[in-house]
């Protein structure tokens, strides 16, 4: 669909989006994110990311202040994860550099070469980003670095009613301790029993405070653990619930070109990446939108 504004400035904007996947994403053009966008056009852009989920536009040429301009038409820039962030001299808090390159001997940003398992972000802590931005500015000559998002509503509606009674009214702790890569946070110790893993307990379903669509909700499968549930039962359960997840229908692969940027909502998106060459070079960019605490409705 094609939505055509009048702009003061410019004769006519037109935005067009298409689907991504069957499962989520819509690719938006006609729209140049280094300007300013006028309030309508923001409406739209929410508008289509209620349904979408996920938002890609492609072509863009970006400042960070451009980034961080964008992103806050949909929420309030959260600074960057402590600890995550490489924070370069010219990098304004609010940007995360995702990269693997290395200047001078250190890297420039974080989480490495390697696969990241699934995960949405955040969610260790009470107040999960709402949204993550991810802005390529080097892309890895694939195969590899490919970036997958899945449809946790879809996740949710498409539940065993058998599973879903197992999953009403619980809630998980979500592990802080690792990263999607797979590293040992700064200073805490490994996990050796999964009830006493740090991190933020959240039900396994959550109200989407603008659509108040049911999603479900699980952070990331390492260390997680149900609440009140002996271990074993706790692991049956979250692999029979990741198992159902975790299914292709669900899933949007994006390949990264140069000037691509991506927006979703971690409250019922889920995203992971594809391990690439360490001989390739890849930055990426990161905002995040700050968060509130999960609910979930019946
Ligand atoms: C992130 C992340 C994925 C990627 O920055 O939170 O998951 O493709 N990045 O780099
Ligand atoms: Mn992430």
């Amino acid at each position: 669909s094609g939505i055509a504004y009048l702009n003061s400035e410019e004769p006519i904007m037109v935005i067009k989006h298409c689907p991504a996947s069957k499962a989520l994403g819509a690719v938006i053009s006609g729209i140049d994110l280094a300007k300013p966008i006028d309030g309508k056009t923001v409406g739209a852009l929410k508008e289509i990311w209620a349904e979408n989920l996920v938002m890609i536009f492609r072509n863009q040429s970006l400042s960070d202040d451009d980034l961080i301009r964008f992103s806050s038409y949909f929420g309030e820039c959260e600074k960057a994860p402590i600890g995550d962030s490489v924070l370069g001299p010219n990098i304004p808090p609010e940007i995360t550099v995702v990269s693997n390159v290395k200047e001078n001997g250190k890297t420039i940003g974080f989480l490495g070469t390697g696969e990241l398992t699934w995960h949405t972000d955040m969610s260790y802590i009470p107040e999960p980003a709402d949204a993550s931005g991810l802005y390529a500015i080097e892309v890895a000559n694939g195969p590899g670095g490919e970036t997958s998002f899945l449809n946790m509503f879809s996740a949710f509606e498409t539940l065993p009613p058998s599973l879903l009674a197992k999953i009403k009214g619980r809630t998980a702790n979500h592990d802080s301790s690792y990263t999607s890569a797979g590293t040992l946070r700064t200073g805490l110790p490994e996990v050796t029993d999964v009830r006493k893993a740090p991190g933020a307990h959240h039900p396994l379903l959550r109200t989407h405070p603008v659509t108040k669509r049911t999603a479900l909700y699980l952070g990331r499968r390492p260390n997680s653990y149900i609440l009140n549930l002996p271990v074993p039962e706790s692991e049956t359960l979250l692999d029979e619930i990741w198992s159902h997840t975790t299914q292709e229908q669900f899933v949007y692969q994006h390949r990264w070109v140069k000037g691509d940027f991506v927006f979703w909502d971690n409250r019922c998106v889920m995203h992971r990446r594809e391990p690439f060459d360490s001989g390739e070079r890849r930055i990426m960019h990161r905002t995040q939108l700050k968060g509130a605490s999960p609910y979930y409705h019946p």
